[in-house]
């Protein structure tokens, strides 16, 4: 794909002047100034709590600016809401998703223009429309699913389908590939590409800065709230991407790689969960930072929830050398299990409650058996907001109104504040700026470094290989082969992941 812009100078369709947007008494954007025109691909990008999303719903009608103006070809607008955005042919895909989970899948697609025979509801028309969506997005899902019932990625898929099924002159994405497989991703790099080509203004956000290099056109950062660059994708390096958006420059991304010492901490052997894992075996050392690697649905989360006890399962795990029960969450929590789920929304945190409360609610009994201990609590939630660089703007806000990826860092820290012996963490920097991955990847190695053992389950390949001294790769729910050293390399990686095997380099090559 070319980085060239096809129409440099047309005017702007969508542009901010001067905006600012206060959250209570706090000023999150500082005067953005900011122009989106036809047939370009433009990346908003900044660290976590930069306002990426907020600058984007002010620009997709789901909030107002505090001050500043929003102007549509060249008029100035303020849209009453989003559907009056929508209007307008401005559609935005958000970072946690928008659909009704109890809902079809073709229901949420065409959720509030449902389409209609006469004074009827098509349902027949409906789910055809979604069904040919889907298939030009090659995704399987069937459009007659409940929502609840469909996988992450799929879900990404049907938000996508949602927003093509509009008549589209703007298309704003919020991290859309962050849940995304790399199969997935090429095919709505596709769909972008062709929606340029019909003169489709995108803007698009993400961590992934390889993924910008490669698709957009022109890249603007956001540092705290200011637009501090905005310049062709041609002229600017990642490095120089990442050092604008955490102000300084980035030095090596990962640590040096923790040695394992001898001792056994993990062992699991033949677990079976029906149907999704067979026969799996493995071992952790203590100390050591362990990669699982494979394709989505190779069985990777299966596997973790299963040795966690989040999971019925056959097999044995034991964990110090006690059996852990199947199926049991507080013998593994209680053994000195820790596991970090790759659904923070889903399972991990309330976001209707304060950080404390996240924070602290798994652990209470630790904070005093009959009152709570708040002091003791606080200082905890300092402690995790400075390990982990959660930027909060208010102490007390609800956790559901953090950046997205600064809620993830507090499922972090909650994960850890149980001090486990062994932590599994499934997809570690998902939705993590650069600055703040470099620090968590700090975090695992000095976890390990303490005598601790990690699990990583991560689909970036960079960071198993950059972090894991070891790694073993899922195929089909079975564990395809295991890498250690200088083996722990991407071609490998990617041969075991497909079912390759491990000494086919030229059936691939
Ligand atoms: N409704 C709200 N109430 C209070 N503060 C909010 C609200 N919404 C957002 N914020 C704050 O505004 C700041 C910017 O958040 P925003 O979601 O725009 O960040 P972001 O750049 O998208 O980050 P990320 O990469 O983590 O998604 C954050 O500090 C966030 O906590
Ligand atoms: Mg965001």
């Amino acid at each position: 794909m070319s980085a060239v812009n096809t129409a440099p100078s047309s005017a702007p369709i969508l542009a901010l002047s001067g905006v600012t947007r206060s959250f209570g008494p706090i000023e999150i954007l500082h005067g953005v100034d900011f122009a989106l025109r036809p047939g370009e691909i433009h990346a908003l990008i900044g660290e976590n709590g930069a306002g990426k999303s907020t600058t984007m719903k002010i620009l997709g009608g789901y909030l107002d600016p505090t001050t500043g103006e929003v102007t549509c070809d060249g008029q100035s607008v303020r849209f009453v809401n989003s559907d009056a955005a929508e209007d307008k042919g401005i559609v935005m895909i958000h970072q946690e998703f928008n659909l009704a989970e109890d809902l079809a899948v073709d229901q949420n697609v065409f959720l509030g223009r449902e389409l209609r025979r006469g004074w009827r509801l098509d349902h027949k028309a409906m789910r055809s429309r979604t069904a040919d969506l889907l298939t030009r997005l090659q995704c399987r899902v069937d459009p007659a699913a409940k929502v609840n019932r469909i996988s992450v990625p799929d879900k990404q898929m049907v938000e996508i389908a949602k927003a093509l099924s509009r008549d589209l002159r703007v298309l704003i994405m919020d991290e859309p590939t962050a849940v995304l497989t790399e199969r997935e991703c090429e095919i709505l790099f596709t769909q972008i590409e062709r929606l340029r080509a019909e003169g489709v203004a995108i803007l698009y956000t993400s961590h992934k800065l390889g993924e910008i290099k490669r698709i957009c056109d022109r890249v603007t950062v956001l540092r705290d709230g200011t637009m501090v660059k905005s310049a062709p994708v041609a002229d600017i390096t990642e490095e120089q991407m990442a050092a604008a958006m955490v102000g300084r420059d980035l030095s090596d991304l990962y640590p040096a790689k923790p040695v394992a010492g001898p001792d056994t901490v993990l062992e699991v052997e033949n677990l079976s969960v029906p149907g999704v894992v067979s026969g799996a075996n493995l071992v952790l050392k203590r100390g050591e930072v362990l990669g699982i690697g494979g394709l989505i649905g190779a069985g990777r989360t299966e596997l973790a929830e299963a040795i966690a006890g989040l999971r019925p399962r056959h097999g044995t795990v034991r964990l110090l050398g006690h059996d852990l029960p199947a199926g049991l969450v507080q013998a593994a929590v209680e053994a000195g299990l820790a596991y970090l789920t790759e659904d923070r929304k889903g399972a991990g945190l309330l976001l209707d409650k304060g950080l404390r409360e996240n924070l602290t609610l798994p652990l209470l009994h630790k904070f005093g058996k009959i009152m709570i201990d708040r002091k003791a609590e606080e200082a905890a939630l300092d402690k995790a907001i400075s390990d982990f660089a959660i930027r909060a703007p208010q102490r007390s806000m609800r956790v559901g109104d953090l950046s997205g990826g600064n809620q993830q860092k507090l499922l972090l820290a909650k994960t850890l504040l149980s001090d486990p012996q062994v932590v599994i963490i499934d997809e570690p920097t998902r939705g993590i700026d650069i600055g703040t991955k470099q620090q968590i990847y700090a975090l695992i190695a000095d976890l390990a470094e303490q005598g601790r053992s990690v699990i990583v389950i991560s689909s970036e390949m960079p960071e198993l290989i950059g972090l894991a001294s070891r790694v073993v790769v899922m195929h089909g729910g079975k564990i395809a082969g295991e890498l250690e050293g200088d083996q722990v390399a991407e071609g490998a990686i990617v041969r075991l992941a497909m079912g390759l095997g491990e000494h086919q380099e030229e059936a691939v090559a």
